[in-house]
């Protein structure tokens, strides 16, 4: 099997590259893991990736002078790696233009709410606070505009009467790790395409393919 490369970025804990390197363990995943790199070197990721032997790289977003720079060292360890697929996988640095125009249509993102609602940081916190009985993850090609662009799939899960941000948060993270090989494996099965900024599936508008919704 000729098995799609994926260079994953990280800024931290990294359960959601733990999810994706398990994925890509068994032997019908049509994906391999060239390299996990993390803007921090102090990421617990880092660890996790280097004891499942995948190789592991630094660019730390301090050692540059402004965003450009240290989008373009990325960008030279990442394309050295010749990735199909770059994957966001709780990087937490904002990216510029000229990165994301770099890899358009072959980056995409975990993010921890049901975009369009709540894009940005504290998405657990700001669901409570709205009311909202449902809440959930979304993967979604990455775009100019942060936390915006084309969806691929999306988890929901109930939001309880006595839910905190953790509890409502460890919810949505066992979600975020069903649907983010899930995602990767569309992409490397060539099954995902973009038409009218939405995402389509085997050439076709499938939303209730890319919905999960999960039971209490
Ligand atoms: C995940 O919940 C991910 O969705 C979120 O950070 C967490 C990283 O956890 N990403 C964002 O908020 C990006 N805007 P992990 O390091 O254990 O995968």
């Amino acid at each position: 099997m000729n098995r799609a490369g994926i260079v994953i970025l990280i800024s931290g804990r990294g359960s959601n590259m733990q999810a994706i390197l398990e994925a890509a363990r068994a032997g019908d995943f049509p994906a391999e893991i060239r390299a996990v790199i993390s803007n921090a070197p102090e990421a617990a990721g880092l660890e996790r990736a280097r004891a499942a032997d995948v190789a592991t790289e630094v660019v730390n977003h301090r050692d540059y002078r402004n965003r450009t720079e240290f989008d373009r060292a990325l960008m030279e360890k990442i394309d050295a790696r010749t990735p199909d697929l770059v994957a966001l996988a709780g990087f937490m640095r904002i990216l510029g233009p000229e990165f994301i125009d770099h890899y358009a249509g072959r980056l995409i993102n975990i993010h921890p709410s049901l975009l369009p609602k709540f894009p940005g940081l504290d998405t657990h916190e700001r669901a409570l606070a709205s009311g909202a009985k449902v809440h959930g993850a979304s993967v979604h090609f990455v775009t100019r505009e942060v936390d915006s662009g084309p969806i691929i799939i999306q988890a929901a899960v109930p939001v309880l009467a006595h839910d905190t941000p953790e509890t409502l948060a460890a919810r949505v993270l066992e979600e975020e790790h069903r649907i983010y090989p899930q995602a990767i494996r569309w992409f490397a099965e060539n099954r995902l395409s973009i038409r009218d900024g939405r995402v389509l599936l085997d050439g076709a508008q499938r939303p209730e393919q890319g919905l999960v919704a999960a039971s209490r």
